[in-house]
């Protein structure tokens, strides 16, 4: 009669596995959990985007270069370098185009005026204190081309 109650050695055994197999199913399904929740915690996937040879945009000028989402993205060449801004006004999102003449950069819709480092100068955009944003850019000066890191389109699963 106690024989079959008490365990045997190949039913400890069995029920070891079953218990090892069931962590391990369970292990590997939270971390496939982690794995497709984590990416959108890391913020959106960019991309580099061709944006022309260097030796398009003059000293003081400025070359404007669509993103993935069609926003223009103003590209300005001075002594210093390159630096690349979104034209979207940060006061109410109306775009801001190039004055070459002045070296500022104007939002038609309230005057809204910037220095040519983004920085606000008059309008709205001052009294606030908004500048404007700067987007990423990667310059290549041996292939003598520019590339810029903007959002990725369509926020497909990793
Ligand atoms: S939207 Fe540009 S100044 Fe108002």
């Amino acid at each position: 009669m106690h024989d079959e109650e008490q365990p045997t050695r190949r039913g400890v055994l069995a029920s070891a596995l079953m218990g090892s197999g069931l962590v391990l199913a369970f292990g590997t399904l939270g971390a496939q959990g982690v794995l497709f929740l984590l990416p959108r915690r890391l913020g959106p996937k960019t991309r580099l985007l061709f944006a022309g040879r260097l030796d398009e945009i003059p000293i003081g000028g400025v070359k404007a270069v669509h993103d993935l989402q069609g926003t223009a993205i103003l590209i300005r060449r001075s002594e210093e370098g390159f630096v690349a801004f979104d034209s979207t006004c940060p006061h109410l999102g109306c775009k801001v185009h190039w004055q070459e003449d002045e070296q500022t950069f104007l939002c038609p819709c309230h005057n809204g005026l910037f220095q040519a480092n983004g920085e606000a100068l008059a309008g709205p955009p001052a009294d606030a204190g908004q500048n404007l944003s700067q987007v990423p850019m990667k310059v290549d000066e041996e292939a003598g081309v520019l590339y810029l890191e903007v959002k990725d389109v369509g926020g497909g699963s990793a």
